[in-house]
């Protein structure tokens, strides 16, 4: 009888010590640094921990990381593209050295690991972007990470692990490398696919797997991320959702799901020979690499990062070594006249006619709650996306004023609010400046920082009322472009809309009505840093809506804010 396909390096490095072990490391770590790790340090502790990672024993030292990122191999020689470092504060690493053990700790503050250091040292993150991903562009979103989030300083050393992180969610799907195999040698599956992916599954997805597994004469391990993958993508919550539906399409006993939770880089080519590794480390010796694997999209110019088939060429190359073969993927594509799919390659488009839905498209149609055909979609994987992105009709929304003080926000944003409350449908919320002022941020001033916080304060409210379906009305100055920028992502992120609205009544006529009385405190310079006076105000360059108030009536500008939230396909005035 032939066995599963050995790990990556030989055997499976499980790093989890025994149940005594691990209680005994626990009490001995009571007096140990803790480092608290980050949510991408997570994912990497579990597939260090459970063997994904396999041959790694821990966080790479400097050696290895540095022969990773010039040479794609550990320091003896073993093929492995992707650094796996522990990144961590100066202060923190002013407070260890050579030799010590760390605790490594869950968000919770629950210690999940030890780490003996071995390598303490700050690399040049520039030339870690530049190899490992081939750009320093800021489009790509690992380049990205590692200018702004990730910490200066690099810790190696093996691990020790009490425990894997913790889950509550969708359990019975997170099979580690071992219990993976366990299943495969239980059910006799020796050839096993595995497909990658990010995003939700539709049926062309699924007839490319078949295909992919019918051609690898193979089982199918349908194995998506759901650790940590490209900003924006749909929640892991909807896909696995998804991907539960979807599984019924298959033949029984052909095909398994089990989720990965892996911190995703985007590293295209260098991320696909990773998956491959990963993938046999779970016993599969198959990978399907598709288009523009593991892609992170187009750069800062809108140029893409990588070549379409740059991953296949690169997987290709390391096959041997690698161990797992890839099968490359074919796009599928639908043809009207066999009322099915086919590689695109084997259509012929003279006589045929190929029939697709890009991304941009399925999510133009899922936000104006347009129809998805059956052919492109399964009715229940589009009824599970749209209750995460329902329409516009039915999506929660920030309607943000900003503007001089005295321009009119606070009175417009309450005729709005009124007139939204008379409708009815959504929950509605004002958050004025000075009620925030009063409540929220009653602790600051009018300095640049204070602002920005009372800012992003609002902006962290108010996404939290888009996120669950509610309208969200801020009312600030808020005079700053950047902002009330990282306002807009974090209501974007939200699964909701953010209509900007710059009531722009000019400075004379804000200094003219002077209704607190404030423009003459500031004028005789008993009030400093006044907005618009001796403090700037950068006007919005694209709000959804521009306002001046100085001939208009309460009841026109909020008209004017009704019919845009009515254009927008927010509200259905009709
Ligand atoms: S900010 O810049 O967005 O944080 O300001 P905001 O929270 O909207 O608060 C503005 C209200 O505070 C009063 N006030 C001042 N405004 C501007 N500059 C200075 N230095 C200042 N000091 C007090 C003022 O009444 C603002 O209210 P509105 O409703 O805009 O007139």
């Amino acid at each position: 009888m032939t066995d599963l396909i050995p790990p990556y390096g030989g055997s499976l490095k499980d790093l989890r010590l025994d149940a005594e072990s691990a209680r005994a490391a626990k009490d001995a770590a009571v007096d140990y640094p803790s480092w608290d790790l980050t949510g991408r340090q997570l994912c990497d502790l579990e597939l260090l921990a459970n063997g994904g990672f396999s041959p790694l024993e821990g966080f790479m030292g400097q050696a290895d990381y540095e022969r990773v990122v010039t040479d794609m191999r550990l320091a003896d020689g073993t093929l492995w593209p992707m650094p796996v470092t522990l990144d961590v504060s100066e202060t923190f690493a002013g407070e260890i050295a050579s030799g010590d053990r760390v605790a490594l700790r869950d968000p919770e503050g629950v210690i999940l690991a030890i780490l003996t250091v071995s390598d303490i040292w700050r690399p040049d993150r520039g030339v870690e972007a530049e190899r490992v991903f081939g750009t320093t562009d800021p489009g790509h979103p690992a380049v990205t990470w590692l200018r702004e989030q990730s910490h200066p300083v690099y810790v190696g050393g093996r691990i020790e692990a009490l425990d894997l992180p913790v889950h509550y969610d969708f359990t019975h799907l997170r099979l580690t490398p071992a219990e993976l195999r366990e299943r495969f040698r239980r059910n006799g599956w020796r050839r096993v696919v595995a497909f990658q992916t990010r995003n939700p599954m539709h049926r062309a997805h699924v007839e490319l797997t078949f295909l992919a597994a019918r051609q690898a004469e193979a089982n199918l391990l349908i194995h998506p991320v759901v650790g940590m993958t490209k900003p924006g993508d749909v929640d892991h919550y909807s896909r696995v959702r998804c991907y539960e539906h979807v599984l019924q399409k298959y033949p029984e006993q052909t095909t398994a799901l089990s989720l990965l939770p892996l911190a995703m880089r985007m590293g295209g080519p260098r991320e696909a020979v990773w998956h491959a590794i990963i993938r046999r480390n779970y016993g599969c010796t198959h990978l399907i690499v598709g288009r523009d694997h593991a892609g992170p999209g187009k750069d800062s110019r809108g140029e893409e990062i990588y070549g379409p088939y740059d991953a296949q060429d690169l997987v290709t190359r390391h096959a041997d070594e690698l161990g797992i073969e890839m099968v490359p993927f074919r796009m599928m594509v639908y043809v009207q006249e066999r009322a099915g799919y086919a590689p695109i390659d084997e259509v012929d488009e003279a006589s045929e006619t190929v029939m697709n839905i890009s991304g941009t498209e399925f999510r133009r149609r899922m936000r104006e709650g347009l129809e998805i055909p059956d052919w492109f979609g399964y009715p229940e994987v589009v009824q599970e996306l749209r209750k995460t992105y329902p329409p516009r009709a039915r999506q929660g929304f920030t309607l943000f004023f900003t503007g001089l003080s005295g321009s009119g926000k606070s009175t417009i944003a309450n005729a709005v609010m009124v007139k939204l409350m008379e409708r009815g449908g959504r929950p509605v919320t004002l958050l004025d400046g000075d009620v925030v002022r009063k409540h929220l941020s009653s602790e600051l001033g009018f300095s640049k920082e204070h602002r920005d916080l009372n800012i992003r304060r609002i902006g962290f409210v108010a996404a939290e009322i888009t996120r669950n379906g509610g309208v969200a009305i801020c009312a600030p100055i808020a005079p700053y472009a950047a902002t009330r920028g990282a306002v807009r992502e974090m209501a974007e992120g939200a699964n909701g809309g953010f209509i900007e609205i710059h009531v722009a009544t000019p400075l004379e006529e804000c200094e003219r009505r002077d209704r607190k009385g404030l423009y003459a405190k500031a004028r005789a310079g008993l009030i400093k840093g006044f907005t618009g006076i001796d403090d700037p105000y950068e006007a919005p360059k694209a709000p959804e809506l521009r306002i001046d108030t100085t001939d208009c009536t309460v009841e026109e500008a909020a008209q004017k804010v009704l019919l845009k939230l009515e254009s927008l396909g927010f509200i259905d005035l009709r």
